[in-house]
């Protein structure tokens, strides 16, 4: 069998570099290497692009970065070459068959690598353009997600140029959402920015925290209750796996709580049959109404007083550590994690 060339993308000009450094490792000691040779490119903070030949120790404490043997190396645009430019003292090119740009967050979960990897021509793994750009800001989400008939949180949105009078607005906000309230940038992602205001005071530094991530931002009603993600498999109608449950060590899943103090899943979540149902249809009706490709994360929120569930947000490109949360989701339906990747692959390949 003739085996197939993979280009890993990792790192990134993203508050989530670290973060894809280490989903990037756990999928190079993984991927099956009967059936794929392997070429890494890491991205840097500053967004200097490097061939990688080092080993994956240095890719999960950050200093690939200064491994003498990096090589200028680019995704080329142009169709002819279908994969990298490297240009070192002999510039040459090397022919890709698929791209996993394992690249969360900003310039690359966000439609803009998806943009060059469609101008280059090479299949790649996970969602195209659209579905990624949508999915990476919360309103749009949001507002696709309203068509659809699919319930989100009360929320209200506000651009960085909107003139905001915090005294006025306070209450408005508490008498449309209520506090506590989420303050969120509309693109950010791993709980970068995030505020959970619990009064008045709390408002201004939250709105001027999430507009020093993004110009854009969504502030939401809070929902008490349980966090709850699935996993989307597939291109079209997708397989749902199992409901899995997140116990944040913290007030709420932040940065910390997801990276640092590693909080506690449960899985399958301890939730009745027809909530993990109801959940499981919801998240496949969002899957396609958002034109989700290979996989995603469907996370959701339920307000336990009210007995609702929220969709709370998409995530097209998921952590993808041996351990997190999305491929312990496809391990518990029986795919292995090298399995997941090899898979993943197979339906980059066949669109
Ligand atoms: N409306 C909400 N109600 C309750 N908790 C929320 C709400 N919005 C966010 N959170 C908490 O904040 C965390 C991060 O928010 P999220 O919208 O998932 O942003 P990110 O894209 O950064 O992961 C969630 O995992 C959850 O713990
Ligand atoms: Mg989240």
């Amino acid at each position: 069998m003739n085996k197939k060339r993979i280009c890993i993308l990792f790192g990134g000009v993203s508050s989530e570099y670290e973060v894809s450094c280490n989903s990037a490792a756990s999928i190079v000691e993984n991927i099956s290497r009967d059936a794929f040779d392997i070429c890494l490119v890491g991205i840097t903070k500053e967004g200097k692009w490097f061939l990688y030949s080092g080993d994956i120790a240095s890719m999960r404490d950050y200093t690939w970065v200064d491994d003498p043997g990096n090589i200028p190396a680019v995704i080329s645009p142009d169709r002819s070459v279908h994969g990298l430019m490297v240009m070192g003292d002999e510039p040459k090119t090397i022919y890709i068959d698929c791209v996993f740009p394992v690249l969360h967050g900003k310039n690359g979960e966000d439609g803009t690598m998806q943009g060059l990897l469609e101008i280059s021509g090479i299949p790649y793994v996970g969602c195209g353009v659209l579905a990624s750009s949508v999915c990476m800001d919360k309103v749009f989400t949001t507002m696709i997600l309203d068509r659809t008939g699919i319930a989100h949180v009360r929320w209200r949105s506000f651009l960085a140029s909107d003139e905001l009078d915090y005294e006025k607005l306070s209450g408005e906000l508490e008498e449309y959402l209520g506090y506590p309230m989420f303050v969120k940038p509309a693109n950010a992602g791993s709980s970068v920015g995030i505020t959970k205001v619990h009064n008045a005071s709390e408002l201004r530094p939250a709105f001027e925290l999430a507009f020093s991530n993004d110009s854009k931002i969504i502030v939401e009603q809070a929902a008490v209750g349980k966090e709850l993600e699935c996993a989307g498999f597939g291109n079209g109608i997708p397989f749902i796996s199992r409901v899995a449950e997140i116990i944040p060590k913290h007030e709420f899943y932040d940065y910390d709580a997801k990276y640092i103090d590693a909080s506690v899943t449960v899985l399958p979540a301890d939730i009745p049959e027809s909530l993990s149902e109801k959940m499981r249809e919801t998240a496949a009706k969002a899957y396609v109404a958002l034109n989700c490709r290979g996989f995603s994360r469907i996370d959701f929120l339920w307000d336990e007083k009210s007995d609702t569930l929220y969709l709370n947000e998409v995530n097209t490109i998921p952590g993808f550590t041996a351990i997190s949360m999305y491929p312990q989701c496809m391990q518990d339906s029986g795919m292995s994690y090298s399995d997941l990747i090899t898979n993943l692959i197979n339906l980059a390949m066949e669109e």
